[in-house]
C-alpha cells in the first residue's frame, strides 16, 4: 500500500478485498482484546476544516480502541493555510504525530500534506473526494450482498466528492456505476476518465445520466447524498429546485430490484434528497455504513503504520 490514502485511486482492488478482509477479521476479534494494544503510544492528528460527526468519532474512537491517543483539530485550531501554511503544519506535525488525518475543503491541501509529511495522511473528506466512507459503504455491500462484482449501482444526486469516490471504487471492483444526475451539475470529467479507463479493466460500465428512472431501473444499491454539500450552503434553494425529480422516494426506489439496498453517507436531509419511508425501510442499511466507518478506517490505520 502506498504511504498516503488521498484518493481511493491510491488503492488497488486487490488491496481493497485486503482491507476488506482486515476489518472483518478487527470487527470479530476486537471485542476480545486481539488488537487492543496496537498503536500503543501513537498519535493520530486530526485536522477538521468542517464540521462533522461519524468521521470524527470513528477515527477517534478506533484509534482510541487500538491503544492510541487522538488530538481534535478544528477550525479555529491550526487555520490551514491561513495561521500556517499547510507545508508547514505537515512538516510540525510529522515531528510528533504516526499518522494525520485531515477534512478539508480544497483537495490540494491534503495533496499538499501528504506532500510534505513523512508520516501517512489520510483524506477524511475534501471537495473533491470522500475515500473512507465508499470503502465502509462497499464493505457493507459486502456484508449484505456477499459481494462488490457486477452489480448496478445507482447514485441519485449531484457530481460531488461522494460520486467521484463511489464511481472510482466502483470501476476499481468492477460494479456498474450510474449516475442520475441534474444538468450541469455532472461529475468532474477528471472522475469520469479515470472510471472509465479503470472499468475497462474491470468490466465496469460509467453511464452518467440526467434520468433519475434510467439510473435507478433494476439496481442492486440506490445511493443519495444531500444535494448542497459542506461548503455549497448558498446554492441550497437552486438545487432544491434542480435536484426535485431525484429524491428517493418510494416510487423512485421501488424501481430498483426487490432486494436493492438503500445507502446514504449521512447526514441525511430527510424529506430532501431522500423520504422517511425509504430510509426508514428494511432496505435501509446507513446504520451499518456508519458503522462500518469504524472498522474500515482500523484496517486502514492498522496497514498504513504497518500493523497488518
Ligand atoms: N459521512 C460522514 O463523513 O459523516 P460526518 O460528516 O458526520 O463525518
Ligand atoms: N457531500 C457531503 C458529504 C458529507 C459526508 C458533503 O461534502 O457535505
Amino acid at each position: 500500500m502506498k504511504k498516503d490514502l488521498v484518493s481511493i485511486l491510491d488503492l488497488s482492488q486487490k488491496e481493497i478485498t485486503e482491507l476488506f478482509a482486515i476489518a472483518k477479521k478487527v470487527k470479530k476479534e476486537v471485542k476480545k482484546g486481539k488488537y487492543r494494544g496496537c498503536f500503543n503510544q501513537q498519535t493520530l492528528a486530526m485536522i477538521f476544516e468542517k464540521p462533522s460527526l461519524r468521521t470524527r468519532v470513528s477515527f477517534e474512537t478506533g484509534f482510541t480502541q487500538l491503544g492510541g491517543h487522538a488530538i481534535y483539530l478544528g477550525p479555529k485550531d491550526i487555520s490551514l493555510g491561513a495561521r500556517e501554511s499547510v507545508p508547514d503544519i505537515a512538516r510540525n506535525l510529522d515531528r510528533m504525530v504516526n499518522i494525520i488525518m485531515a477534512r478539508t475543503f480544497s483537495h490540494k491541501s491534503i495533496v499538499d500534506l501528504a506532500k510534505y509529511s513523512k508520516v501517512p495522511v489520510i483524506n477524511a473528506l475534501s471537495d473533491a473526494e470522500h475515500p473512507c466512507q465508499v470503502l465502509a459503504d462497499f464493505l457493507t455491500i459486502d456484508e449484505h450482498k456477499g459481494k462488490t462484482k457486477k452489480l448496478k449501482f445507482a447514485f441519485l444526486g449531484a457530481g460531488n466528492n461522494m460520486s467521484h469516490s463511489l464511481m472510482l471504487i466502483s470501476s476499481l471492483m468492477g460494479t456498474d456505476f450510474y449516475i442520475g444526475v441534474a444538468k450541469g451539475y455532472e461529475p468532474q470529467d477528471y472522475y469520469v476518465q479515470k472510471s472509465r479507463e479503470l472499468g475497462k479493466k474491470s468490466g465496469s460500465k460509467i453511464v452518467i445520466t440526467n434520468d433519475p428512472n434510467e439510473a435507478a431501473k433494476n439496481a442492486d444499491v440506490i445511493y443519495t447524498d444531500v444535494w448542497a454539500s459542506m461548503g455549497e450552503e448558498a446554492e441550497k434553494e437552486a438545487r432544491a429546485k434542480a435536484f426535485k425529480e431525484y429524491q428517493v422516494n418510494m416510487k423512485l426506489f421501488k424501481q430498483a430490484k426487490k432486494d436493492a439496498l438503500f445507502m446514504h453517507c449521512l447526514p441525511a436531509h430527510r424529506g430532501e434528497e431522500v423520504t422517511d419511508d425509504v430510509i426508514d425501510s428494511k432496505n435501509s442499511v446507513v446504520f451499518d455504513e456508519a458503522e462500518n466507518r469504524l472498522h474500515a478506517q482500523k484496517a486502514v490505520m492498522l496497514r498504513l503504520l504497518g500493523a497488518e
